[in-house]
């Protein structure tokens, strides 16, 4: 039998990503109705250190669902601290972060590299176990180093017979990078191995992939992180059809009232000129995937001139007028 962990088991979860999970994106993301919301990673260590940009990251969202933030480190020390602090702050969950394979990441043996470390890993997940004082401690990671390495299951074992709670699976080894397709059902002996959930992840972009990935890996959930950039209403939408009921695509005119309101939070978050930077990609998403009838060359020139614009007031405005359709097109 399935043990449930000790705080609301979400089914449909906003992934970590480092640059876009911040509490603008992710207020967003819960307003339309996603259940549970990680932060970008932070490193314990500079979350000890208490810099203030990394405390930032760590922002609670606006609004409901799960406010979970994501900690990497491979100081045991670093990591206790780190999620005492977490839980100082009242989080509702603390996730280890095991899936990062960036190099400046792995190269410090945290992220995917704790996974050929399984010692280390067990010492790092014990340290945040301790410093998180029962609140609860979630694992991300992917499904190993590389394609001689597929020991997801074995260390998710391992970690929970220590007290994490849930694991969550990207279906792609550390060597893939974000290449190929992510493997849905290689995630399946993760969740045979263990008796808490599993949340599968990569490359969910639709309701229908989300039940397909459900499907091939059996898992508990899903996990959405790209996808969801410029689409913050995917999860709600995911979530519905998993009860069952019906969910309506916000209109264009919510669209932009939302995506202006995040460029506003962006820049209470970072400060104006900074926050206009980090919500470029946002507006660029968004972009790329409204439901208008634009070609591919009004995407990009559209995306060009919005992420230009110094002036958050002209922004706005501009953006009101593409949503409303007011503007002139360029034919292919
Ligand atoms: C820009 C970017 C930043 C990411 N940052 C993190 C991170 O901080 N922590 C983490 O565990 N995974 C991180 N990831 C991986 C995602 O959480 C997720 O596992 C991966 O993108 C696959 O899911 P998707 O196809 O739904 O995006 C990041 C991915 C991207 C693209």
């Amino acid at each position: 039998m399935m043990k449930m962990p000790s705080f609301r088991a979400e089914h449909v979860w906003l992934a970590p990503m480092s640059g876009s999970t911040d509490a603008a994106f992710r207020r967003q993301a819960a307003k339309y109705g996603a259940p549970a919301l990680v932060s970008e990673m932070v490193a314990g260590q500079s979350l000890a250190a208490e810099r203030p940009d990394v405390v930032r990251k760590t922002c609670r969202h606006d609004g409901d669902g799960l406010w979970i933030v994501q900690l990497a480190g491979r100081r045991t020390e670093d990591m206790r601290r780190g999620a005492e602090l977490l839980y100082a702050a009242g989080v509702d969950v603390i996730d280890i972060n095991m899936g990062c394979p960036a190099r400046q990441v792995t190269g410090g043996n945290s992220g995917s590299a704790l996974m050929r470390e399984p010692e280390l890993a067990m010492q790092i997940i014990e340290a945040t176990l301790e410093g998180a004082q029962g609140k609860p401690v979630t694992l991300k990671m992917r499904l190993g180093w590389d394609h001689s390495l597929l020991n997801a299951p074995d260390i998710a074992q391992e970690a929970v017979s220590r007290g994490v709670q849930l694991i969550t699976v990207h279906g792609r080894t550390r060597c893939q990078f974000y290449k190929g397709q992510a493997d849905w059902a290689a995630i399946a002996p993760t969740v045979d191995s263990v008796d808490v959930p599993v949340i599968a992840n990569g490359d969910i972009g639709t309701v229908a992939e989300a039940r397909d990935a459900l499907k091939q890996s059996g898992a508990y959930g899903v996990m959405v992180g790209r996808p969801a950039m410029g689409q913050p209403w995917l999860l709600a939408e995911m979530e519905a059809d998993r009860l069952g009921v019906q969910f309506t695509a916000p209109s264009l005119a919510e669209q932009a009232d939302n995506l202006c309101e995040q460029i506003e939070d962006s820049m209470a978050l970072y400060g104006n000129q900074l926050g206009l930077r980090m919500v470029r990609k946002h507006i660029a998403a968004h972009i790329d995937k409204v439901d208008m009838p634009l070609n591919e060359l009004n995407r990009r020139q559209l995306r060009s001139e919005l992420c230009q614009y110094d002036d958050a007031g002209k922004l706005v405005r501009r953006i009101q007028t593409v949503y409303a359709g007011e503007f002139e097109l360029v034919a292919a």
